[in-house]
């Protein structure tokens, strides 16, 4: 399809409290609170030049309202629209000006059950990038990634490729050769989505750019010195696949938020998709140390479009194998 999706821009998370989400992700990550009312924060790293990337709304239960693409032009809305309505998904418009900065915006649910936000305009802000003096804690440069656990990554896989023109960095194979594990990209990094096989579909993280590991170091330093090292889950590490070098943290609600730097250039055509063993070790850690069983079981629900409800989960299609290896 002739659609241009630029990159993953947005979330939309539901929390039960704002001020410890503020301490969190302002005081403790370094976000720019752009604006907030008394339900909503909304907040972009310093390199961002658009009003948010992340979406804080206050409600009863932790959940993923919408995962955010932007493209490059309304018109790529409407042939999206188009598409997914042909095929069956559920679809709806949020008219510009119904959600705080945002341009018309279409919501719909993908082929495995993630509810989706498409946009081609959100108001302008501020890039601090170079406003060194108002950089604190982790330093969040900007949003580089979504990460899925569903039910059926092949499905997931050739839906994206095919449809909405992603391309694949890397993945990961089970020794019948089914796919585990995907990396999809837009912009010329690793990613911009991955699928990994489990109970789904469920938010597992959304990594955020860090400019080099001593950032990342230096992250840990500061959530520790705030009392957060309980929420420190995964990490420091470096991932053998994508190269990552990576921090994973629980927010206040659980949602599991990635600090990230280590990305390498996808951009040649000839650049052909790197492939990972499942059972090989160097895969998940390159170092060799190994993950908590909740980086493996736990992840957030997301919530249909049309229903608000969580989406029920299904098991993930392929079978599970050792935890140290699921990744
Ligand atoms: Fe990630």
């Amino acid at each position: 399809m002739d659609v241009n999706i630029i990159r993953c821009a947005r979330t939309v998370l539901h929390v039960r409290d704002l001020e410890a989400s503020r301490r969190f992700y302002v005081e403790a990550l370094g976000f720019i609170e752009t604006e907030s009312d008394g339900s909503h924060l909304y907040l972009r790293g310093l390199e961002e030049h658009c009003h948010h990337s992340i979406v804080l709304k206050k409600k009863a239960e932790p959940a993923v309202e919408a995962l955010g693409y932007k493209v490059s032009c309304a018109e790529d809305l409407d042939r999206l629209a188009a598409m997914f309505s042909e095929k069956g998904h559920a679809v709806s418009w949020l008219e510009k000006g119904s959600q705080k900065a945002m341009g018309r915006a279409l919501r719909v649910m993908d082929i495995v059950g993630l509810p989706l936000e498409f946009f081609a305009e959100i108001e302008p802000a501020e890039r601090m990038l170079q406003r060194y003096d108002l950089y604190k804690g982790a330093r969040v440069q900007r949003i580089d990634h979504f990460n899925c656990m569903v039910s059926d990554v092949g499905a997931a896989q050739e839906f994206y490729q095919n449809e909405l023109g992603f391309r694949c960095s890397e993945y990961t194979n089970t020794p019948e050769g089914d796919v585990w594990a995907t990396w999809l990209h837009r912009k010329q990094t690793v990613h911009d989505v991955a699928f990994m096989n489990g109970p789904g579909p469920r938010l597992h993280h959304i990594g955020f750019w860090l400019p080099d590991p001593l950032a990342i170091i230096h992250a840990c330093d500061v959530l520790a010195s705030m009392g957060y090292g309980d929420q420190i889950e995964r990490g420091p590490g470096r991932h053998g696949l994508s190269n990552a070098f990576f921090l994973y943290l629980r927010d206040p609600d659980g949602h599991r938020i990635e600090l990230y730097n280590g990305d390498y250039l996808t951009s040649d055509p000839d650049f052909k998709p790197i492939r990972w063993d499942i059972n090989d070790p160097m895969r998940q850690t390159f170092w060799g140390h190994a993950a908590p069983d909740s980086w493996f079981e736990e992840a957030m629900p997301v919530l249909d479009i049309q229903t608000d409800k969580p989406v029920p989960l299904n098991p993930g299609k392929l079978k599970q194998h050792k935890p140290t290896f699921v990744i």
